[in-house]
């Protein structure tokens, strides 16, 4: 019989059909044509009926086989691509732990803080607390409880930011001397660094910058104890033995007797670094402290002064720029590099 030879020719030619299929897609279109209403086993099936009937039931089993066989077929490849599948999503989605990541780009410390941390860090190891102060103050503690009265000349030597109510922008760290010692007892030894504004704008002037003011309170305390301490300071902030250091006479009202200390730079020119004195009683009375007991000493430093030394900046407006190029020149670098 003709037919059962098309029918191992037609399996022959579905099963490789079913191999063919790459995708589970193809698969199911492949199989809705083959095994479908109007694929070539349906229609082998409708022709049974011309079939005579002593041939009709081994051609019908046949077909039965033949189909069954194909369903299997597309049984058996859908499971195969399926796996084949999953195992290309694993492995495509595999992490190669050695492949170089996409780095975050690390920030550094700005050299003002640089600074600032090696200050602390020198004012620590000599026994100084550290506190704060806000920025927007009070007329009281920016001058007047720092022997600065109404119409004083003392007033123009700090050009002021004014805000509302008569408050200022604190024009040096000063005021935290007053706001610290009021409710507490000597012996008092405090450094507070902080912001201070000015209207001022050149290559050493800048309207926003950073102090560090620092005071010591005690029985007994004399211009000898300051000068130790801002020298043991300076040259331990340099990190040269020999700095050479020049206490100049000068005028604060808030200190008397009162200097400003220059240090000698590399190119042999004297250059100002902190306004020091003894605090004036005037301003001890204000603290709340016994004048006939206590003494003591105050300094000021300007910070961004001190990190335009330590890296041989020439513009302190460079600090304030955040120009990205001048701040990576500190990336890695620490209060503690020499
Ligand atoms: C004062 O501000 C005093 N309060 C310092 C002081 C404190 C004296 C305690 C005595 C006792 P002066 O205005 O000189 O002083 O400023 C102190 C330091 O701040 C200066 O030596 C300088 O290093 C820095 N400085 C002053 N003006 C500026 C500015 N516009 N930009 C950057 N740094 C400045
Ligand atoms: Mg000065």
């Amino acid at each position: 019989m003709n037919e059962l030879n098309d029918l191992d020719i037609i399996l022959q030619d579905a099963l490789k059909l079913v191999t063919s299929v790459t995708s589970i897609n193809e698969l199911d279109l492949t199989k809705t044509s083959t095994l479908g209403k109007s694929g070539k086993i349906n229609a082998l099936m409708q022709n049974l009926k011309n079939i005579s009937n002593n041939d009709k039931k081994t051609y019908g089993a046949k077909i039965n086989h033949l189909k069954t066989t194909i369903e299997n077929a597309f049984l058996s490849r859908r499971e195969e691509l399926s796996s084949y599948a999953l195992t290309k999503k694993i492995t495509e989605e595999t992490i190669d732990v050695t492949l170089d990541g996409n780095h975050n780009k690390l920030g550094s410390l700005h050299p003002v803080s640089i600074t600032l941390n090696r200050m602390l860090n020198i004012f620590g190891q000599m026994g100084f607390d550290i506190a704060d102060g806000p920025e927007i103050e009070t007329d009281y503690y920016n001058f007047k409880a720092l022997n600065i009265p109404d119409n004083h000349p003392a007033r123009a030597m700090q050009d002021t930011f004014y805000t509302e109510n008569n408050n200022v922008l604190r024009t040096h760290t000063s005021p935290i001397q007053i706001r610290y010692t009021e409710n507490k007892t000597p012996p008092i030894k405090v450094i507070a660094p902080g912001r201070v504004y000015r209207v001022d704008m050149d290559a050493t002037h800048s309207p926003m910058f950073h102090q560090l003011e620092g005071l010591w309170i005690d029985k007994n305390i004399s211009f000898a104890n300051l000068k130790g301490v801002i020298v043991e300071f300076l040259r331990k902030f340099f990190n040269k033995e020999d700095l050479q250091i020049r206490f100049r006479a000068s005028f604060f009202p808030f200190t008397e007797p009162s200097a400003e200390v220059d240090i000698l730079s590399n190119d042999n020119k004297w250059l100002e670094v902190l306004g020091c004195g003894m605090v004036h009683p005037e301003v001890l009375k204000n603290m709340n402290i016994d004048v006939n007991e206590y003494n003591g000493f105050a300094f000021g430093m300007g910070i961004d002064r001190f990190t335009m030394l330590r890296y041989d900046i020439q513009d302190l407006r460079l600090m304030f720029e955040n120009d990205i190029d001048f701040l990576n020149q500190f990336s890695g670098k620490n209060e503690v590099d020499i």
